[in-house]
């Protein structure tokens, strides 16, 4: 059975999930996301046209897809809302969106806490998205939170609110930031949860029927295996795990639903906010390859930081996270980079080692051993198969399947929906 499968990104972030989801969903009956929020930013390329999503699911240009924000995702519903209304001013109107009943709802102090959470870090900031993900999060595990069905229950989402911001106003009050009006934020809310109630539904009985059903389901992740809470370089890390171990708590499904694992891998590295890098570049190769790739975050328009592919990171992530098949995006870049390498171990303390070291003082010591690779001129961009391709491109495609032990299903020459290149068909 092919039916199910997880794309999730096995680097820092910003891979090109939104790219793959996309080119799947073609034959897709349900895109899931199922952890993150609006700190993701997935851009799809179609006919001519760019979006870029946050929240909403990378299926919702097709009317025939269901799309699926399922429990384990934190959502922010004023900006879902202006996600949905700018999506219907650009003519994506006929479309099919569901919402779990349990997803964790960002609130207006769960930004304004994100930011003084970072302002208190002096010179230690994460460098995070500010959307309000890891308070809102902590919210949900430390039992405070709002659920998105109990925006539709009057009663009980006074009793909610009301007990939320006896603490929160409390930890606002002691931070010296302004205190929430609980009128003010009751009625707003209630006002997004009648607009977003057509969607609010339990998607984790929808989302088993359809797999019993046999229908084709994708599940999208946002962020990446190394910015996994459990997984990632902690501290410097999202507040959810975007592995595919996540996919049955965040979306209510079993574990035995999951078929195939899909790791979207850039083909060298890149990663927006602080934290380790151990490949990263300062030299002109990067401005290079920041240039070719566009290397500017979609959320926050922040120059990405730029290193070689690190096959450390990748066998790392594709352990953890169970990635069966890899697809190698932005090859197109690389084409003209001088002195090309892949990073195959880390020299630590005078040792060589081929894993992520736990602790984050030993990763900073750590250094790149790499391997230095044919180069080649040629425009990939136009290419539609793996034979067009140049020998030494062909070498590199081989060489990281070696050294992840995982075989490249697709190679992406472009942000179009059509330049992919397939080498096996998994979905
Ligand atoms: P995501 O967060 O993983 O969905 O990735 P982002 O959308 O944040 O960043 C990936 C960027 O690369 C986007 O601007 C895509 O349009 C672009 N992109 C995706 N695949 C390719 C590719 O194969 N080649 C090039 N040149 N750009 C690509
Ligand atoms: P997509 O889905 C890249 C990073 C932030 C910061 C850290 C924590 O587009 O790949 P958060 O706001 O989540 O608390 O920030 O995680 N980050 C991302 N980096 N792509 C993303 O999403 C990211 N989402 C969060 O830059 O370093
Ligand atoms: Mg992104």
């Amino acid at each position: 059975m092919n039916n199910t499968l997880v794309v999730c990104g096995i680097q820092w972030g910003d891979e090109g999930k939104g790219k793959m989801t996309d080119y799947l969903a073609q034959a897709a009956d349900v895109v899931v996301r199922y952890q993150g929020g609006n700190n993701a930013g997935h851009t799809i390329t179609f006919g001519g046209n760019k979006y870029a999503l946050q929240s909403i699911p990378s299926g919702i240009f097709n009317p025939h897809i269901k799309n699926v924000m399922a429990n384990g995702m934190v959502v922010n519903p004023k900006a879902a809302i202006g996600e949905l209304d700018k999506l219907r001013e650009r003519g994506i109107r006929d479309f099919q969106l569901y919402i779990s009943d349990r997803v964790a709802v960002i609130m207006p102090y769960h930004l304004a806490l994100d930011g003084a959470y970072e302002a208190l870090k002096g010179g230690k900031q994460i460098g995070t998205t500010k959307k309000g993900i890891g308070p809102a999060y902590s919210d949900k595990y430390s039992r405070v939170g709002i659920r998105m069905g109990d925006l539709l229950d009057k009663e009980y989402f006074a009793e909610r609110l009301r007990d939320a911001l006896l603490q929160k106003n409390m930890e606002l009050k002691m931070l010296g930031l302004e205190q929430f009006d609980f009128d003010t934020l009751y009625n707003e809310y209630l006002g997004y949860g009648e607009t977003l109630r057509p969607y609010i539904t339990d998607t984790s009985i929808l989302l088993n029927h359809e797999i019993e059903a046999g229908h084709k389901v994708l599940f999208e992740g946002a962020q990446g295996v190394m910015l996994c809470i459990d997984n990632g370089t902690y501290p410097f890390v999202t507040s959810s795990s975007p592995t595919a171990a996540s996919v049955p708590l965040g979306a209510g499904i079993a574990p035995r639903f999951i078929d195939n694992v899909l790791g979207i891998c850039k083909s060298y590295t890149t990663r927006v906010g602080a934290g380790p890098f151990p490949t990263e570049l300062f030299t002109e190769q990067a401005d290079y390859i920041r240039d070719r790739g566009h290397e500017y975050g979609t959320v926050t328009g922040r120059p990405r930081r730029v290193g070689f592919l690190d096959c450390v990171v990748l066998r790392h992530a594709c352990r953890v996270s169970g990635v069966n098949y890899l697809s190698l995006m932005l090859f197109d870049v690389l084409s003209g980079v001088k002195d090309l390498r892949i990073c195959v171990g880390y020299k630590l303390d005078g040792k060589v080692i081929d894993y992520i070291p736990s602790c984050l003082s030993a990763l900073e010591r750590c250094e790149p051993v790499y391997e230095v690779m044919e180069t080649w001129e040629e425009d990939l961009t136009g290419m539609k198969t793996y034979e067009e391709l140049p020998e030494a491109a062909k070498k590199y495609i081989r060489r990281v399947e070696e050294l992840t032990h995982t075989e490249v299903a697709f190679v992406s020459v472009g942000p179009d929906r059509t330049q992919t290149i397939i080498r096996k068909e998994i979905f």
